[in-house]
């Protein structure tokens, strides 16, 4: 079991050990604040409702979970270690010197939202094993990370990190060069500048704002970014076109990037009443709550085009075990999943679309037994779901974890007959049962035809242990 501790147990510093702990680390965090188990308890249950319903096989059993009473404890034994401190130099080297004192070799990642690798290792003997890891918020959900190792760096340690952090589903971005606030957050403070003229000048609200990016430019720049989007602008003369097109723009009157708004208390109260009035109805946990809900329903559509984040969810769920039983089990385990939020419909439970995906994964499952499952559709032979009856016996909600027990229950020339049981595993709960019959194709005349000889044994096998113990 790997160990990973984290120094600092806030918005951040919880969302990290989040990651971690669902990831299957044990993690040790240490917060002087006495509020700190109240808050990271909080991160933590939002993080579990939400990471694991990004996939479609399960995660690892969480590791353990310590709060801890000093760093030296914290860092004792541990694989890797990531700093969540204020944003206060002199805090965090502080805190480095009691680090480098109990655990001189771990990688040392700092969630700095604005210093530079140079300026953390100051006066550290070990400052080459530290690096700049800055995440984003919800860290549980955002797989971006910058890895600024900047000059000096160990690279042997930074390689180390990149894998640790790869493992849990995160994208380590390396930052070629250290620069204040690394690459994200100079796009982030250039567009919020601008919004502040904006509102201050009164030609938006923040609604207005909000509504600009998110029906817009923000859907577009969450699959393909901002050059991928600027090609496709060009039209047939591309990224050039473009340019020579909006380049000179840039030097006229439209912006004001290069000035900050004076930030008086009136401006500040006007921002903050707008605020109010745009999203005061709802809670702050309500609000986390609906943009984790959002997050992974885009990822998982993106996900279904192996596109930007989708891609990297996928690849990183090929990392997960399927958590199946054998398939000399009876029954066989043949699904094992969370039910995510964009299965659900607008009375919260399962959409009944969805128990066809379930029945039909857990088919594919057995299919595989007989050497017919999807990869093998090359070899000619292929089953073809004829009929599919459904019992919905308790509501399936998101988040449910579950599992589909599967039994061969009648094999006959060309029929395949087979039972499902869908079952909540936090309680045990029979949520479904279905029953599917399907025929054996020969793929070269896409007609039913009886399956060759060794996979109709395999079959009949099978058939008759389902049926021995058949309750
Ligand atoms: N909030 C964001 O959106 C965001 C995003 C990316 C990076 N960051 C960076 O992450 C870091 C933490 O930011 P945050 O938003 O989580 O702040 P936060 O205030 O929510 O959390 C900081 C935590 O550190 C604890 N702390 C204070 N002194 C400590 C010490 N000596 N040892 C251990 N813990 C101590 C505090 O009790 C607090 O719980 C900062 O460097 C920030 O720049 C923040």
């Amino acid at each position: 079991m790997s160990k990973a501790a984290i120094i600092g147990g806030g918005v951040i510093g919880g969302g990290w050990a989040a990651r971690f702990l669902l990831n299957g680390w044990d993690v040790a965090v240490f917060d002087p604040d006495p509020e700190a188990a109240r808050k990271l308890g909080e991160v933590l249950d939002n993080a579990r409702r939400a990471l694991p319903m990004l996939y479609d096989r399960v995660m690892p059993g969480e590791g353990r979970l310590t709060l801890v009473g000093s760093i030296e404890e914290a860092v004792q034994g541990a694989d890797y270690i990531q700093e969540s401190v204020p944003e206060v130099l002199a805090l965090k080297h502080r805190v480095y010197g009691e680090i480098e004192a109990a655990a001189p070799d771990a990688p040392l990642g700092s969630s700095t939202s604005g210093f530079k690798p140079s300026e953390l290792r100051e006066g550290l003997a070990t400052g080459a094993r530290v690096f700049v890891a800055h995440p984003f918020n919800p860290v549980y959900l955002l797989p971006l990370i910058e890895v600024v190792p900047g000059e000096g760096a160990d690279a042997a340690v930074i390689a180390r990190a990149t894998d640790i952090l790869t493992s849990i589903g995160l994208y380590p971005l390396e930052v070629r060069k250290e620069i204040d606030a690394h690459i994200a957050d100079r796009f982030l403070e250039a567009v919020w500048r601008e919004a502040l003229w904006l509102i201050r000048d009164g030609i938006a609200t923040t609604a207005e704002i909000d509504d600009a990016i998110r029906y817009g430019f923000g859907l577009r720049w969450a699959q393909m970014g901002l050059f991928e989007t600027y090609r496709i602008a060009g039209g047939e003369g591309g990224m050039a076109h473009f340019i020579e097109q909006f380049g000179p723009c840039l030097s006229w009157p439209w912006t004001k990037l290069m000035d900050v708004p004076e930030l008086t208390p009136e401006l500040i109260d006007m921002i903050g009443a707008q605020s109010d009035a745009q999203s005061g109805h709802l809670s702050i946990r309500e609000l986390e709550r609906l943009r984790d809900t959002n997050l992974i329903a885009m990822m998982r559509a993106l996900r279904g085009q192996g596109s930007a984040a989708g891609a990297l969810v996928a690849a990183h769920e090929a990392t997960l075990p399927k958590s199946l039983s054998d398939r000399e089990a009876v029954p066989m385990v043949t699904v094992r999943r969370v039910i995510p939020v964009d299965w659900t419909d607008y009375n919260g439970h399962m959409n009944e679309s969805r128990y066809g995906q379930i029945w039909s994964d857990g088919t594919d499952e057995v299919l595989r037994a007989f050497g017919s499952g999807p990869e093998n559709v090359e070899s000619g032979s292929s089953f073809f779901t004829v009929q599919s009856n459904t019992a919905y016996r308790a509501e399936a909600m998101a988040g449910d974890r579950v599992r589909c027990e599967t039994r061969v229950e009648e094999v006959s020339g060309k029929k395949l007959r087979v039972m499902h049981r869908m079952i909540r595993e936090s309680d045990e709960v029979l949520l479904a049962e279905g029953d599917q019959v399907l025929l054996h194709v020969d793929m070269a005349t896409r007609r039913s035809a009886p399956p060759p000889p060794e996979m109709a044994a395999r079959m009949a096998e099978m058939a008759a242990r389902h049926g021995e113990d058949r309750p």
